[in-house]
């Protein structure tokens, strides 16, 4: 026990030295209501839009986001428009995103809602996890944000804040496994303001306690954190290489065939063969099998059609 508050309890294996959890929670949201960041999607409750924002938000930065929401949603404005939309439409007007996977869910998700709950976003995490693009995580952002639940939830920010202040770290790289994040993010839960915990541990973990470097000094929990100021730099790991084709990813040609789609004009079809030397300048008849690989791996993420005119393999948009 501390002057402040009592301190959270873990469920764990081993007791942790842990902050007094009242006085966290004071700490967080007095610094929330201060220098809490000003999202469109912030301060409302229409399912629709924190759905979308919580999608988008899911691989896309911040800054990518603020620019595509507000367009996206003067194209879309209910999720009744979005299942009407055609796909190729609503693929294109996700351009910029990135991941376009996340435009074909999302369409598909608001055909759901509109045949399996009469077009209103369902209110229950098992509800919203059999959505399509719908995880854990975002269900449960959903549930509090729109439904106003007092429900905890764990993103990469929030589980590097989390891990931090609960037990040494010993470098930057270094995180609490995901099922004990979780275990701590719901027992530090201010129930009482869910909404405005969550997005304030959002926030500091965004822009404050920083995966490399993070500004401890400017911390507003740094008394409180446990890591604070003594974590070194990570060693260097060695990352499982992204597939590429000479040091490009390729996700970078993928996401150029459907900009050539696009740029054609969703409806129209294209020559395979003529897509090769507007993603890659050096085409040639070497790449052609790993251009129908790319194709075939599109088609099956649901993107792209591939069909055959006069003989000849044709692509376009889904
Ligand atoms: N990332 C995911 N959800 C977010 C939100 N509501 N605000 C800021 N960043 C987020």
């Amino acid at each position: 026990m501390s002057a402040h508050g009592s301190a959270v309890v873990l469920p764990s294996r081993s007791p942790l030295p842990s902050p007094p959890v009242r006085l966290l929670q004071r700490t967080i949201l007095q610094w929330y209501r201060r220098h809490g960041r000003s999202l469109p999607w912030r301060g409302i409750r229409d399912p629709y839009r924190i759905l979308l924002s919580e999608v988008m938000l899911q691989q896309t930065q911040v800054s990518r986001v603020l620019v595509k929401y507000p367009l996206f949603l003067k194209r879309f404005p209910t999720i009744a428009a979005l299942a009407r939309a055609r796909r190729a439409d609503v693929v294109r007007t996700w351009q910029g995103m990135g991941y376009n996977n996340r435009a074909v869910r999302l369409h598909a998700l608001a055909q759901e809602v509109a045949a399996r709950h009469k077009g209103r976003i369902p209110g229950t995490e098992e509800a919203l996890t059999s959505l399509p693009g719908i995880g854990t995580y975002t269900a449960r952002a959903i549930l509090c944000s729109a439904f106003g639940m007092p429900v905890s939830f764990v993103d990469v920010n929030i589980r590097r804040l989390l891990s931090r202040v609960f037990q040494k770290m010993p470098d930057t790289g270094s995180m609490v496994p995901e099922p004990r994040a979780r275990e701590i993010a719901e027992a530090a839960l201010d129930r009482t303001h869910a909404y405005d915990w969550n997005q304030a541990l959002m926030d500091i973990g965004a822009t404050i306690c920083t995966a490399r470097n993070p500004l401890c000094t400017a911390c507003p929990l740094a008394r409180l954190c446990i890591s604070a100021g003594s974590m070194g730099a990570p060693a260097p790991t060695k990352k499982k290489p992204e597939r590429s084709l000479y040091g490009i990813p390729h996700r970078i040609y993928r996401g150029r065939i459907i900009e050539q789609l696009r740029l054609s004009g969703p409806r129209r079809a294209l020559p395979l063969a003529s897509l090769g030397p507007k993603v890659l300048p050096q085409f040639g008849p070497r790449h052609t099998g790993w251009l129908e690989r790319l194709m075939k791996g599109l088609e099956r993420d649901g993107l792209v059609r591939i069909t055959s005119r006069r003989g000849i393999p044709v692509v376009r948009l889904a």
